[in-house]
């Protein structure tokens, strides 16, 4: 059988390769289970919630040898000479900035997948350690933020006096950032959030946010196409630095999150920004491991400049909350153990022609096999804001103003024409029905699209009055008025019904567990 071993992580490490919960379903895959001693103690895991869940607790050298060997961070010298030639390790390995240890994974004859190599593919999703990881990190700045700030996020009337909300600005309103975004508003902060993707400015505001727009005069603003993002044009930087230099200045907390893979994290705030700010504001720079988005911010340090101000370069801020992080990679290690397993019968079965298999795939067969070949992604959401300098994609043919003045009087003739020949009291109702039509076009055209829900109930109000109509016409002693109403009933109490079913999904979407 299949081993699977979960190793004790090196000192600084809190999180683990496997929860009980995730190592039970390890299991169902058909694989046999064994646990390092107290592997599970820095996240909260004793060792006899692994047993309880029906993996076996053993020593280190057992659960280094065994098939497959799941870990967080990458192996150290000593651990990779631990495991057996043909072994697979699974772990967070940085390919790219690690050509040595791919080197030593492959003089092993290891067969080593980088979890952090997962494509930013819809399917890979559920394997993706980066945005799960940074989806915990954001929300744990946010934590880190509160606990050095000295007042409360959200505004207050008491007794003893008003207190005003604090501003948080977010910059890079990606994973990370949109995670910041969400708790730092949930916290009751008024939150602004920018980043060069014009397309994030919807999911800003859905979540709390209000998204400043960098005004780029001559050039439209870079719009992802594998969901990551470009590096931002001279024009874009220069009048980005005017914004940051405007809101140093007024808020109390800067979240930075600004990445673009393959490259330095960018300088968004200077130390005069920095030290344009409040005393007692709080900096929290998540690229302080990239080089740092801020001027004077140290990887893994505390820093207070001298204006007061605190700038946080922590780089462990996911290993901060470890049983949450631990049960999320957890489940993306499971994941990917998932893929790999097809018949569930704890045999790994790869498929070079799978993408993300490929992809996670750094050595093979003694060899190193990073880089893996491009993948053509399409995360790219449509394209929303066009300036002058973009081509503007070809537009929906519109009517001249002479064709619709012709429409609009071909529509008045034939409103006329109906009226006259049609006996009494056809026309009445024919022109109620056209004011209606054309009054109704005009106003829920107007609605905002996330204000359609609340049309919807309206809607069952006027299917309400269709069913009042409907039943005085019933007892009409002619067949088509009789049947005309029966349909007129049955769709105004499908509209009616549907309406209430989907207001009560909806509802429950925003309750928490125990009040559905
Ligand atoms: P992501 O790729 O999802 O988001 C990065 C965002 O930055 C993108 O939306 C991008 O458009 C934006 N951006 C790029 N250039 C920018 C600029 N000049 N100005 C403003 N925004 C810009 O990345 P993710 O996963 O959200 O990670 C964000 C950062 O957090 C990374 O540097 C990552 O390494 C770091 N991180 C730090 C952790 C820690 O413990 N400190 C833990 C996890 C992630």
């Amino acid at each position: 059988m299949t081993r699977i071993g979960i190793v004790t992580e090196q000192p600084g490490e809190t999180r683990v390769a496997a929860t009980p919960q995730t190592a039970a379903k390890l299991r169902a895959l058909g694989y046999d289970i064994v646990v390092e001693t107290s592997a599970g103690h820095e996240s909260s895991f004793p060792d006899a919630s692994y047993e309880a869940s029906g993996a076996a607790i053993v020593d280190r050298a057992t659960a280094w040898g065994s098939d497959i060997v799941l870990k967080v961070a990458a192996p150290t010298e000593a651990e990779i000479a631990l495991l057996q030639p043909g072994a697979t390790l699974v772990g967070v390995l940085a390919p790219a900035l690690s050509p040595d240890l791919l080197a030593a994974l492959a003089a092993r004859g290891v067969t080593a997948l980088a979890m952090d190599a997962v494509p930013r593919i819809s399917r890979a999703q559920s394997m993706d350690v980066l945005s799960s990881m940074a989806n915990i990190a954001g929300y744990r700045a946010v934590v880190e933020a509160a606990n050095e700030f000295g007042r409360f996020f959200t505004g207050q009337v008491t007794a003893a006096g008003k207190v005003p909300p604090a501003k948080v600005l977010v910059a890079g309103a990606g994973v990370a950032g949109l995670a910041a975004i969400g708790a730092a508003s949930s916290l009751g902060a008024i939150v602004r959030a920018t980043d060069p993707r014009p397309e994030v400015a919807d999911q800003v505001a859905s979540i709390g946010g209000t998204y400043l727009d960098v005004v780029v005069p001559d050039e439209a603003k870079e719009v992802s196409s594998d969901g990551y993002a470009k590096a931002t044009s001279a024009a874009y930087d220069t009048a980005a630095a005017k914004l940051y230099s405007d809101q140093a200045a007024d808020v109390d907390i800067v979240i930075t999150t600004a990445l673009i893979p393959g490259r330095a994290a960018p300088r968004l705030l200077t130390a005069a920004d920095v030290a344009s700010m409040k005393p007692g504001s709080v900096v929290v720079d998540m690229a302080a491991g990239q080089g740092g988005n801020v001027e004077g911010s140290v990887a893994g340090e505390r820093v207070v400049t001298e204006n007061g101000v605190v700038i946080l370069g922590y780089t462990d801020l996911a290993g901060r909350l470890p049983q949450q992080a631990s049960q999320l990679y957890g489940t993306n290690l499971l994941n990917l153990m998932t893929l790999l397993t097809p018949a569930k019968d704890g045999t790994v079965v790869y498929d070079e022609n799978d993408v993300v298999q490929r992809s996670v795939t750094v050595t093979r067969d003694g060899a190193v096999t990073w880089p893996p070949p491009a993948v053509q992604v399409s995360a790219a959401p449509a394209a929303k804001t066009q300036t002058a300098a973009t081509p503007v994609a070809p537009e929906k043919k519109k009517l001249s103003a002479g064709a619709k003045s012709g429409l609009i009087a071909a529509g008045i003739a034939a409103l006329f024409l109906v009226c006259a020949i049609s006996p009494p009291p056809l026309p009445q109702h024919f022109l109620v029905l056209t004011l209606s039509v054309v009054i109704g076009f005009y106003v829920i055209g107007k609605v905002a699209h996330s204000l359609h829900t609340p049309l919807m109930s309206i809607t069952n109000a006027i299917s309400g009055i269709i069913i009042v109509g409907a039943t005085t016409q019933i007892i009409v002693p002619n067949p088509l008025v009789q049947t005309l109403a029966a349909i007129a009933v049955l769709v105004a109490s499908i509209n009616i019904f549907g309406g209430f079913a989907v207001t009560r999904r909806m509802l429950a979407m925003f309750q928490k567990g125990d009040q559905k």
